[in-house]
């Protein structure tokens, strides 16, 4: 129950603020409930500016800085971004491009009045080069990264890691994409025709809350920094309410969950019906061949490649990309008293992210590829299996008991050894994305699982499609125990320390997180 004194000291806003449960009906500007409001042309990257296509092809100069940028009509909201030149071009939150195998080297300068730092997630780096919050640099220094980039084609991101900042400069602004380019990724855009900022289109989804004068708005109660903080406004690419222009034909998006908290059970419909999609990819690139689903969840740090046939709709329909309804599963008891939920928008409510507005147009190629690459299943007869336990103490969440501090290492792996781990959520608690630094991992089981979860289990040991191919996060649901398989292999000098964390930023934060070294 909230007491009254909370309802006392939050009436102030109570016009505005819905209870987490309640039912999302208010009107405000850029409520995705309402279709009509699907107004704002998408933002779509470009060759240079915000978001801005940048083929890496020499040392970057990156500074994190505050800038503003225009994400609500007529108002610019303060935002912090990375901010890059490479050939005479100006660059904010660049999408770095670059081919698997080449050399990455990029120097961050900290022009923030605050620490930072950025971690390149998904990425296979030596730990020094991984972002770690240890690595955290103060205002005015800098940051040297050389790495190669070792990961197969796909869509990965970066974002600040800074040590106990990281969820409120990532809901800043600090965050972008980092695109691996490889053969099966070119096979791809062949066959189908994709264009990069045409029909293949990176798209970031976001909650955020604004106040009155655009500002964004990130004032965690302590309910929301225990379950983390939920936006109201949901922007796709920074756009609220927007609409994409789309004919006939096959298009790939490159979705990524880039929200602090926020779980989406992402569906295309039209009227009432959710068409088809193909996944043809997750976490850590290309699946083996396409699956065909209606449905997916994806939960914040995962990122999930789909083609979307829009010849499915006719020249003038519309078609929502949507959220549907689901069961949160935030169980964790009488909280009332920690302040309520500021956001208007319920987790688990069904809204509308993006609205394919369908025009005229040539039908283009169809036939998907039937194999997309080839996918190696790690050999997990006779491995070790490790127990990731996550629990609950003290209004926050933990791993194998342990809340996060810097320089402790909660346990250890040998070098090239397979493990198999075995991530258990209490039934009392909430879903939680967790997310290891460093190694991408193969999803081998998902046990006890809630209802709406095995539902769309197609693929054998309660896997949903979003499980398939390499991850680098993984939902887990209360109740559930999921089991991923993890090959520690790698050829950098010396151990190496990473991290293994829930992805909901606020946990993050909060201390859901601890160190593991892999052993030279
Ligand atoms: Cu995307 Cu440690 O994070
Ligand atoms: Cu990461
Ligand atoms: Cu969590």
């Amino acid at each position: 129950m909230i007491s009254r004194r909370t309802l006392i000291k939050y009436s102030g806003a109570a016009t505005l603020v819905g209870t987490a449960g309640a039912a999302p009906i208010n009107r405000y500007p850029f409520d995705p409930f309402r279709a009509k409001s699907f107004q704002q042309k998408l933002f779509i990257p470009g060759g240079s500016g915000p978001f801005g296509v940048l083929d890496v092809n020499g040392p970057l100069q990156m500074h994190a800085t505050t800038a503003s940028f225009p994400i609500l009509k007529g108002q610019a909201s303060p935002f912090l971004l990375y901010q890059t030149e490479q050939a005479g071009k100006a660059y904010q939150n660049p999408i770095l491009r670059m081919e698997s195998g080449a050399r990455f080297q990029a120097t961050l300068h900290n022009a923030l009045p605050e620490p930072t730092i950025i971690h390149w997630h998904g990425l296979h780096t030596p730990a020094a080069m991984d972002g770690h919050p240890a690595s955290t640099i103060g205002p005015g220094a800098r940051y040297e990264y050389d790495f190669i980039v070792r990961n197969r084609g796909g869509t990965y991101w970066y974002h600040t890691h800074a040590h106990g900042l990281t969820a409120k400069q990532a809901y800043n602004g600090l965050a972008s994409f980092f695109l691996v380019e490889d053969e099966d990724q070119r096979r791809l855009s062949k066959a189908l025709d994709l264009r990069l900022g045409e029909t293949d289109v990176p798209l970031v989804i976001q909650d955020k809350q604004f106040d009155a004068s655009g500002r964004l708005r990130y004032q965690p109660n302590m309910q929301e920094s225990m379950m983390g903080w939920l936006g109201d406004v949901i922007l796709v690419n920074l756009t609220p309410n927007a609409y994409f222009s789309v004919t006939p034909r096959v298009y790939r998006f490159r979705l990524l969950n880039g929200s602090n908290a926020r779980i989406y059970r992402l569906a295309f419909v039209k009227g009432k019906t959710p068409l088809k999609f193909a996944v043809i990819g997750t976490d850590g690139g290309l699946l083996d061949q396409p699956q065909t689903v209606a449905e997916a969840y994806l939960a914040p740090g995962e990122r999930l490649d789909v083609l979307f046939d829009v010849g499915q709709a006719k020249p003038g329909d519309d078609v929502f990309l949507k959220s549907l309804a689901f069961d949160p599963m935030e169980n964790e008891g009488p909280a009332g008293h920690m302040g309520v939920i500021s956001s208007r928008l319920a987790l688990g409510v069904e809204f509308n992210i993006l609205k394919l507005q369908v025009a005229q147009g040539a039908r283009g190629a169809t036939p998907l590829p039937e194999k997309l690459s080839e996918i190696r299943a790690i050999p997990t007869a006779g491995v070790p299996e490790r127990k990731i336990e996550l629990s609950m103490a003290d209004m926050r969440f933990l791993i194998n008991g342990r809340s996060f501090v810097l320089d402790e290492i909660s346990f250890e792996v040998k070098r090239g050894a397979v493990e198999i781990w075995s991530i258990s959520n209490p039934a009392i608690g909430m879903p939680h994305p967790m997310h290891i630094h460093g190694f991408s991992f193969q999803v081998v089981e998902r046990l006890n699982s809630p209802g709406q979860v095995s539902a769309g289990a197609r693929w054998g040991r309660g896997r949903t499609v979003s499980d398939l191919g390499w991850k680098d996060t993984v939902l887990v649901w209360p109740g559930e125990t999921v089991k991923i398989a993890v090959d520690f292999s790698h050829d950098f000098i010396d151990s190496q320390t990473y991290l293994l964390h829930c992805h909901n930023l606020e946990h993050e934060d909060g201390g859901m997180m601890v160190n593991f070294r892999v052993n030279a």
